[in-house]
C-alpha cells in the first residue's frame, strides 16, 4: 500500500502517522484558564529537543470540527504550562483527563486528582506524579488551520521536580521505578517495563 497524502483524508493519514510513530512519550499537561480552573490533559505529539536550554514541544491538535482545544486557549492567555509523568500506576487517570470537558469544568475535579502549587507557574502539577516539569511558553507554531492540524507549542522547562522514589544511587532516573506509558496506534498504550541495553559506541 501507499498513500498520496495530497489525496488522502486527514482522518486516515492521522491514523497512518500515529501507527507508525510509535511509542509516543505522553505529555501529561496542566494549564490555567482565564477563570481559574485548572485543565489537564494527556498529549502523545511530545518530546524534549533540547538541553540547554531545556526545551520540550508538544501539540494540540485543532479537533475535528476546526475549533482549539482548552490547553491551547489557555496558553494563548496564559503561556504556562506543567507537565507531570504519565506512569503505569497513573494509566487510567491520563486517560480520563482526556474527557473533552466545558472549560468551566476541571479535569482535576473529574479524576480526582490532587493539584499541588508549582514553584515558577501559575498551573498545578499533579500531586500524585512523580516528576513534574515547570514550563514558559516560547513560540505557538500553527501547522495548519483544518481538521486535526497540530500547534507546537514550545516551552522552556524552567523547574523540574521529582520524588526520591524513582531515582536511581547516582541520582539519575531509574526507568524502573518512573515506569511510564506511552501512546502506540489505534487504543494501544504500551509499558516501559521490558527493558534492553546498549552501550554507546
Ligand atoms: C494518551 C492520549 C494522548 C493524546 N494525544 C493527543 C495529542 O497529541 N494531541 C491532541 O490534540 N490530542 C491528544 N489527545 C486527546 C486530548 O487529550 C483530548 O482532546 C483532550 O480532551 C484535550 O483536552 P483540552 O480540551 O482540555 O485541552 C490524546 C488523548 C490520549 C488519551
Amino acid at each position: 500500500m501507499r498513500l498520496d497524502v495530497s489525496a488522502a483524508s486527514p482522518v486516515d493519514v492521522y491514523h497512518l502517522l500515529t501507527g507508525i510513530v510509535t511509542p509516543r512519550p505522553i505529555a501529561w499537561v496542566s494549564t490555567l484558564s482565564p477563570a481559574g480552573v485548572a485543565n489537564l490533559a494527556p498529549f502523545s505529539f511530545f518530546n524534549v529537543f533540547s538541553a540547554n536550554p531545556p526545551v520540550v514541544v508538544f501539540s494540540p491538535t485543532l479537533r475535528r470540527d476546526g475549533t482549539k482545544k482548552d490547553t491551547l486557549l489557555n496558553l494563548e492567555t496564559l503561556p504556562e504550562f506543567v507537565l507531570s509523568a504519565a506512569t503505569a500506576p497513573l494509566a487510567d487517570h491520563v486517560n480520563a483527563s482526556s474527557k473533552e470537558l466545558p472549560p468551566e469544568e476541571s479535569e482535576f475535579v473529574h479524576t480526582g486528582l490532587t493539584p499541588a502549587p508549582s514553584v515558577k507557574v501559575r498551573p498545578p502539577r499533579v500531586a500524585e506524579s512523580p516528576t513534574a516539569m515547570e514550563c514558559v511558553v516560547k513560540q505557538i507554531i500553527p501547522c495548519g488551520t483544518g481538521p486535526i492540524a497540530g500547534n507546537l507549542v514550545i516551552g522552556e522547562v524552567v523547574t523540574i521536580h521529582i520524588a526520591d522514589e524513582v531515582l536511581d544511587p547516582a541520582g539519575r532516573v531509574d526507568p524502573r521505578k518512573l515506569r511510564t506509558v506511552a501512546r502506540l496506534g489505534a487504543d494501544f498504550w504500551c509499558h516501559t517495563s521490558d527493558l534492553f541495553e546498549r552501550k554507546r559506541p
